[in-house]
């Protein structure tokens, strides 16, 4: 053993004290000497050698350095060779003469942050930092740093608590180094001097030394409620913001382009209203085109009956004549609620199927039925107007659900400055509107258990139920009629005044009446009378059909 490795060293205190003072460092002055820096550090400290593992990955690397008070050091930076106090004294000297200058403390700007930095050091080479708690700053060693960088002891302590994730989530060394304007580079020896690791409590390690253990218990409970509570705002705000980017998109693809739209080409009108009596026992209608699939093509050779762009306007306005005609023996209504959508399209796409993708017998083209059944729509609302002012349910087919957003959206364009026109803005499967003392609920029946009807409305509209004395749920889907009093919920399947096509043909789906259906609710006592205007050239008359299965 004793022939190998390193010569004996040579090096004696005095020299080192000389070497450091003329400013080598620890590593350049065990080169001059062939020494290991060990060595150096020795003759440099030789009362240290017991505190060799401090601030490294050794025992006592789990405890932090004792805290010391910085004034310590400023008396006694000259401890580092005993044989140079003439010189000290001589510094000394030169210091209180330029006392004044010397009380501007050195800085230095690192990513626009101005660094105080503390010409004062310790005894002991391996000491990292050291704690001024007059002054409440931490003085630390970062190497490649000309002098030991000085930090507000409330930036030390939120910087502790900032990485640990005892509180709440921890930040990254990135998220640090930007917050606090500290280098990467820096951060990383900062954090390894201080012994602050994620799984460390957010304490200084002077904090847990001196303060009171229940106080520190209480301020980890407040730090953890603020961590709660600053998530759930970060995931409220994430919330918002998906929302509000939902909203935008659909503001700028779809509202402003359909505002744009109205605002350029709606003329400016009212219908004039026909001259009626007023009703002695005031009421209002609700009026069913259901099921109305324009576009639909028969062709009578094969279907057993015609049914075109054209016949299907014509059928519509007949049957809306003759409704208006039977309602209006009663006075004026107070209001006509409409259901609309529920396969007022026959399909929902450029492909000229339904919305789940069923090919459909078409009379033109899918533009033409989407461009004509828009505007036909206005012109049907238009019809009733003259009558009284009209309520509009959205209503969501199953050959249409897209088109009938569509619907909606133009038609609240088309009407947004007709006070007669009220248009209930939702995009829900189920719709309700409380009409005097009845509260109507519409949908198009296509998915839901029609059973469940009068249970889904009790809970969907708790207050509006409460509120009325009568409750009526109308659908379609199945183009016949069925009346049936549900548990004391009036509920109406309506039928249809479009005709049967191939498909209906080919499976015997071609018995109901073509009709059109109006409900007339009294003020006080509910619905109280039908009106139902049929095709008369049919031999058959769908009623109580049973098989509610069929599929429109
Ligand atoms: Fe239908």
């Amino acid at each position: 053993m004793s022939g190998r490795g390193r010569p004996r060293a040579s090096i004696t205190r005095e020299q080192v004290a000389a070497e450091l003072k003329v400013g080598l460092k620890v590593k350049q002055i065990a080169k001059k000497y062939n020494c290991s820096p060990d060595t150096v550090e020795r003759r440099a400290n030789p009362t240290g050698r017991a505190d060799k593992r401090v601030g490294h990955h050794g025992s006592a690397a789990k405890t932090p350095p004792a805290p010391v008070d910085i004034g310590t050091f400023k008396s006694s930076d000259h401890g580092i060779s005993d044989d140079a106090e003439t010189e000290a004294a001589t510094e000394a000297a030169e210091e209180a003469a330029h006392q004044a200058k010397s009380q501007e403390q050195a800085t230095t700007t690192i990513i626009g942050r101005q660094w105080l930095l503390s010409k004062v050091v310790g005894n002991d080479l391996r000491q990292r930092y050291w704690y001024n708690k007059d002054q409440d700053r931490y003085i630390t060693v970062i190497r490649g740093v000309g002098e030991p960088i000085v930090t507000s002891g409330a930036e030390h302590r939120a910087i502790c608590e900032a990485y640990s994730n005892m509180a709440g989530k921890s930040s990254t060394l990135n998220e640090i180094a930007r917050d606090f304007g500290m280098p990467r580079a820096w951060l990383i020896q900062y954090l390894h001097i201080h012994g602050i690791t994620h799984d460390k409590e957010p304490f200084s390690a002077e904090e847990l030394m001196e303060r009171p253990t229940d106080d520190l218990v209480e301020d980890l409970y407040n730090m953890k409620r603020r961590a709660v509570f600053t998530a759930m705002n970060e995931k409220s705000w994430k919330e918002t913001k998906k929302r509000a980017a939902k909203w935008d998109n659909f503001e700028h693809s779809v509202s402003r382009v359909v505002d744009d739209w109205a605002n350029r080409f709606v003329p400016d009108y009212r219908p004039q209203l026909i001259n009626l009596v007023r009703a002695p026992r005031p009421f209002s209608a609700v009026l069913l085109p259901m099921d109305f699939h324009y576009g639909k093509g028969s062709w009578f050779d094969e279907a057993g009956h015609s049914y075109t762009r054209q016949s299907c306007k014509d059928l519509l306005k007949f049957h809306t004549e003759s409704i208006l005609n039977s309602l209006v023996v009663y006075g004026r209504p107070t209001r006509i609620v409409v259901p609309f959508g529920s396969d007022w399209f026959h399909v929902d796409n450029q492909f000229g199927t339904t919305t789940r993708g069923t090919p459909q017998d078409l009379d033109g083209t899918p533009e033409m039925i989407l461009s004509e059944g828009l505007e036909f729509k206005v012109e049907f609302c238009d019809w009733l107007r003259q009558v009284a002012p009209i309520v509009l349910l959205p209503c969501p087919g199953n050959h249409d659900h897209h088109s009938d957003i569509a619907l909606m959206k133009y038609l609240q364009a088309w009407y947004r400055k007709d006070d007669d026109v009220e248009i209930v803005d939702s995009l829900m499967s189920r719709n309700y509107y409380v009409c005097d003392n009845t509260l109507i609920g519409a949908t198009h029946g296509n998915d839901v258990n029609l059973s469940d009807l009068p249970s889904l409305m009790a809970n969907e509209r708790r207050q509006e139920w409460a509120q009325t004395d009568h409750q009526i749920f109308v659908t379609g889907h199945i183009h016949g009629e069925v009346l049936e009093d549900d548990g004391g919920i009036m509920h109406y399947t309506c039928p249809s005044l479009s005709a049967a096509d191939r498909w209906h043909e080919g499976r015997g789906y071609n018995l109901n009446r073509q009709a059109m259906a109006a409900i007339i609710l009294d003020e006080e006592e509910g619905p109280t009378n039908f009106v139902v205007s049929a095709r008369q050239n049919r031999s058959t008359v769908g009623f109580n059909i049973k098989n509610r299965s069929r599929a429109a």
